[in-house]
């Protein structure tokens, strides 16, 4: 089944077989008891190295919690829920309780990656049109900003389906650390307060907001200052004594129901008592010798990783030099073909039939390559209309985890927006998700991130709707060898992509790999996106070649990333946020 007919031949199927060889090396040199870990003196950037366990996320108060519970015994399920949980407490503008997300758990003794979608779904009363004003126009404002705008929460249930199937202690131990930060409070860091005052206006309008966020006088919290959350503080004990119970049917579900019926919201009693985390089965696939774990739909993450590492093992990449116009060449024609078979084929597989053994067919990889079109760019407008992308500031979180055991959990979960649609629950001290806008909407309108979408990614009830998160676990001879994610919207698949071919295909450490300049393509709009770095030579020969590049007006990507060879951890936090951290397991 072939998805897309480009036809152009350039077909290399050779593998370089240095690259595999140092990789090799790089993972494994260093795996006899007592070496010393590897410190490359050449490399401009470092990991934080560590004994086996690592914790590495976006906030560090949520990284030392995590630490904390792996040296008290915990394995890397715990100190993940441990950590999702703390950064519901320190890193409200992401890490939530309100939302949903994507978990790969590896299992060291099992060797088996479980993939557990605990991704929001849309209300029993959703209905296809729910966003569209009386023109037949997407109303923009509802399906971001409104109580209309929140799926039915994941994460609750997700991090404690996660904890009590693969963790090893108790739900209130790793409940624990994140009721203390939100009853003893935490120090507003200087991170915080500037996205704060950045929210301000979106925020305050929200009585329990308001009431959350701010002083008194509506100003928001202070770098430096102490903040307590004693509603959160109490949602979270509740937890920590009934389970998910206390969220799906008990107080906090009262609470969540009574800010939804004062307020329009369609989230019913029924939609939280229904909620259900599905274990899916994760997607692998095969890069020059790695293996990929990653999520499938409803996320388009992994399918798309995959899809687009099928199209680039066909070249040499290493010959042409790490963010040479030739390879970024390749990047983008590569993505510009990925993501418009997103807008066709992807959403979730419960209501629509994705064809995700197609899309990740080595031989559909090849066919693509082959009509790529190596001088001169393909443009987006052969295959449909330009759109732009959006104004809103978005926020997700990844975490990643590995133990002393060699277990790996890497997990991405999100509000979608920064503080989501901005509306915090009444009582309960958390904020709700803006998810519904993750749908389309309408066909040919692109949601906040310019995604498209049609059927495949309809508003349905109960339907999950379509994410770009993209949690990987990389293998290598049956070991996992580092794990990483991102935040990002639509950009997170090309920077977890990018990630990998930095690591496989250049070799760079994982700090490295973090720290080098990314680009972005999605294909529509038929725009380029570029971070800072990509030098001006080769910005000229990629418009030569018919590009149209624009530096990105923020960031793409943050990865949050560990890497082992077998004795010891390497974690980095990508520097392009301030406030996270990479915090090795405190020796017992
Ligand atoms: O699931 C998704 O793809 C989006 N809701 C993710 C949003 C996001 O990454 C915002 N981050 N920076």
């Amino acid at each position: 089944m072939y998805f897309q007919d480009i036809g152009f031949i350039n077909n290399f199927k050779a593998h370089s077989l240095l690259t595999v060889i140092s990789v090799i090396l790089i993972f494994t040199s260093a795996s006899s008891y007592g070496e010393p870990p590897i410190i490359e003196y050449g490399d401009r950037f470092h990991p934080v190295v560590g004994g086996r366990g690592m914790v590495v996320s976006q906030e560090i108060l949520a990284s030392q919690t995590g630490a904390a519970i792996l040296a008290a015994g915990g394995n890397a399920v715990d100190a993940a829920v441990a950590t999702g949980f703390a950064l519901a407490v320190t890193l409200p503008q992401a890490g939530n309780l309100g939302g949903g997300g994507f978990m790969l758990v590896y299992l060291a003794s099992e060797n088996k990656t479980i993939a557990i979608d605990y991704r929001e779904v849309a209300p029993l009363a959703a209905v296809r049109d729910l966003f569209l004003d009386k023109n037949g126009e997407v109303d923009k404002n509802k399906a971001r900003f409104s109580y209309l705008s929140a799926g039915v929460p994941g994460t609750v249930a997700g991090l404690i389906h996660a904890q009590q199937n693969y963790g090893s202690l108790s739900l209130a131990d790793v409940l624990a650390p994140a009721i203390k930060l939100a009853e003893q409070g935490i120090r507003v860091s200087y991170p915080l307060a500037y996205s704060l005052n950045r929210a301000q206006q979106r925020l305050i309008k929200w009585p329990a907001s308001r009431k959350y966020y701010f002083g008194p006088d509506g100003t928001p919290l202070q770098a430096g200052s102490l903040w307590r959350q004693a509603d959160l503080a109490s949602t979270l004990k509740a937890l920590a004594k009934e389970g998910r119970d206390a969220f799906y049917q008990g107080r906090v579900a009262e609470l969540i129901i009574a800010d939804m019926n004062q307020n329009g919201g369609l989230i019913t009693r029924q939609d939280l008592a229904d909620y259900r985390v599905i274990e899916r089965e994760a997607l692998v696939g095969t890069y020059r010798g790695y293996d990929i774990a990653a999520m499938p739909p409803p996320s388009s993450g992994g399918v798309h990783l995959l899809q687009m590492l099928n199209i680039l093992e066909g070249w040499k990449l290493t010959e042409l030099g790490h963010n040479s116009a030739e390879y970024i060449h390749r990047l983008i024609e590569t993505m510009r073909r990925a993501y418009a078979d997103r807008s066709k084929y992807l959403g979730d597989p419960d209501f629509y039939p994705v064809p995700v053994a197609d899309l990740i067919d080595k031989s559909y990889g090849t066919r693509l390559r082959e009509g790529i079109n190596l001088d001169h760019a393909t443009p987006s407008s052969d295959i449909a209309p330009g759109l732009n992308l959006p104004e809103e500031s978005p926020q997700t979180t990844h975490f990643s985890v590995w133990d002393n055991a060699g277990n790996v959990v890497s997990n991405t979960y999100t509000i979608n927006f920064s503080y989501g649609s901005g509306i915090a629950v009444e009582g309960a001290g958390f904020l709700l998700n803006n998810e519904m806008d993750d749908f389309s909407a309408k066909s040919g309108v692109p949601n906040a991130y310019g995604l498209l979408g049609g059927q495949a990614n309809a508003i349905e009830p109960k339907k999950r709707p379509l994410s770009s998160m993209t949690p990987v676990i990389v293998f290598k001879g049956g070991e996992p060898v580092f794990t990483t994610g991102s935040p990002g919207g639509s950009t997170i698949i090309t920077t977890v992509l990018q990630t990998v071919l930095n690591v496989v295909d250049f070799e760079m450490n994982i700090a490295e790999a973090a720290a080098a300049a990314r680009i972005h393509h999605q294909w529509l709009p038929d725009t380029v996106f570029i971070e800072t770095g990509i030098s001006l030579d080769t910005q000229r020969l990629l418009v030569e070649k018919g590009h149209d590049l624009q530096k990105s007006r923020r960031v793409i990507g943050r990865t949050q990333t560990i890497s082992s060879d077998g004795e010891y951890t390497y974690g980095a936090n990508d520097y392009r946020w301030p406030g996270g951290a990479a915090i090795a397991e405190p020796s017992r």
